[in-house]
């Protein structure tokens, strides 16, 4: 199979580095090995989230068994909840509050419209919800939440808040201890550069507290963090088995994050996301999200009806390079870039120049205009 470029938001490139670190033989996953990679995960994973004052959680599952744990570890049926729902993932979130038996509301957007905190503030002076449901980027409007000014309002009122932050960890600022949620998580195979099938958790000590005290029971065998908590003390215990080589190739990637230094990370993100937004402003295209909430790590835009497939075919056929279409009803109109991970600005430029003749070549853009270099 040619290697194609990724400019998809999720799973992303690999590095050879974390490549590599998946062909090596199998290892017993209770071995001396494991073990002390694990630990160095856990470590690394400490690291990418400026968590050092709460707990920190890595086990196997995508980003949704993050999302699903959030629900299951802080909601107990009958609870009353709030997601801030600003696009497909919020929605989702929604959902599981539903299936774990909460009495889910939501204050809901238009997509590409953030969750916007005066809106939280007045509800949570009216209303006690157990917990708000926050998504950090919504990977499907590209849309960034300003999750500081509302995990704020959650903690003055006294009520616990999650941060979905699958496509913003290792791009887009997250400092745990500075933030404080109660949940924040991540997946793998985004900002982090890593293969798909890890989950990071990071939980306050508060949100801990409350998991050993709640009278309910979680109602999850394999998402009780309670269950991993002794796992990340000490990784030679057993609870499942866990996805080894996606776990070393996480580690992998984590220690590129480390090496690279993580604001020097979150700074290359910010150049990423304002390369495109310049290259998407000078197609004339209109942008999903709106000006000032836009994500450094994908970015979604309108392009005519109909032309958003012929734009990724010809893209995939004739330069190798792989971008999204909307999701459901946006499929025909939207394209979605990531542009995250190990990817460089060279490279993106030199991406954009072949997406933005084919967009032109397909007349789905206003009038073709020079790439603005944003620097
Ligand atoms: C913001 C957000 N939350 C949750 C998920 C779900 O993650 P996964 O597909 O790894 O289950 C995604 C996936 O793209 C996402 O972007």
């Amino acid at each position: 199979m040619p290697e194609k470029l990724l400019l998809i938001p999720g799973p992303t490139n690999l590095s050879k580095k974390v490549r590599d670190a998946m062909a090596g033989p199998q290892m017993p996953h209770v071995g001396p090995e494991f073990y002390e990679s694990f630990k160095e995960i856990v470590s690394l994973a400490r690291y990418v989230f400026r968590n050092e004052k709460g707990f920190q959680f890595v086990f196997s599952g995508s980003g949704t068994i993050g999302m699903e744990t959030a629900v299951t570890n802080l909601v107990s049926h009958g609870d009353k909840t709030l997601t801030l729902r600003t696009g497909y993932f919020g929605k989702r979130m929604l959902m599981l509050n539903q299936i774990h038996g909460a009495r889910a509301e939501s204050i809901d957007y238009r997509d590409g419209v953030h969750a916007d905190p005066d809106d939280l503030r007045k509800r949570l002076r009216k209303e006690k919800y157990r917990a708000v449901f926050v998504t950090h980027v919504d990977t499907a409007a590209s849309v960034c939440n300003p999750i500081k000014e509302l995990v704020d309002e959650c903690a003055k009122a006294g009520v616990y808040s999650v941060v979905d932050s699958v496509c913003g960890v290792g791009g887009v600022e997250l400092d745990f201890d500075r933030l404080g949620a109660d949940i924040a998580f991540t997946a793998s195979q985004k900002a982090i550069g890593g293969a798909p099938g890890a989950v990071m958790v990071a939980t306050s000590m508060r949100a801990l507290e409350y998991m050993e005290k709640r009278k309910e029971p979680i109602e999850s065998y394999y998402m009780n963090l309670l269950r991993w908590k002794p796992v990340m003390e000490d990784p030679r215990m057993y609870l499942a088995t866990p996805s080894i080589q996606v776990l070393l190739a996480l580690k992998a990637a984590l220690e590129e994050v480390k090496e690279e230094g993580i604001e020097k990370r979150w700074l290359r993100h910010r150049d990423l996301g304002e390369t495109v937004r310049a290259n998407v402003a000078s197609l004339g295209l209109d942008f999903v999200a709106e000006a000032g909430y836009r994500a450094n790590t994908v970015t979604a835009f309108w392009v005519k009806e109909g032309l958003a497939g012929g734009i990724q075919k010809q893209l995939s056929k004739d330069h190798d390079i792989v971008v999204s279409r909307g999701i459901y009803e946006d499929r025909d109109r939207m394209i979605r870039i990531g542009h995250f991970g190990i990817l460089t600005v060279p490279a993106l430029e030199k991406a954009l120049r072949s997406m933005d003749d084919v967009i032109v070549r397909l007349g789905a853009a206003k009038s073709r205009l020079q790439v603005a270099n944003p620097k």
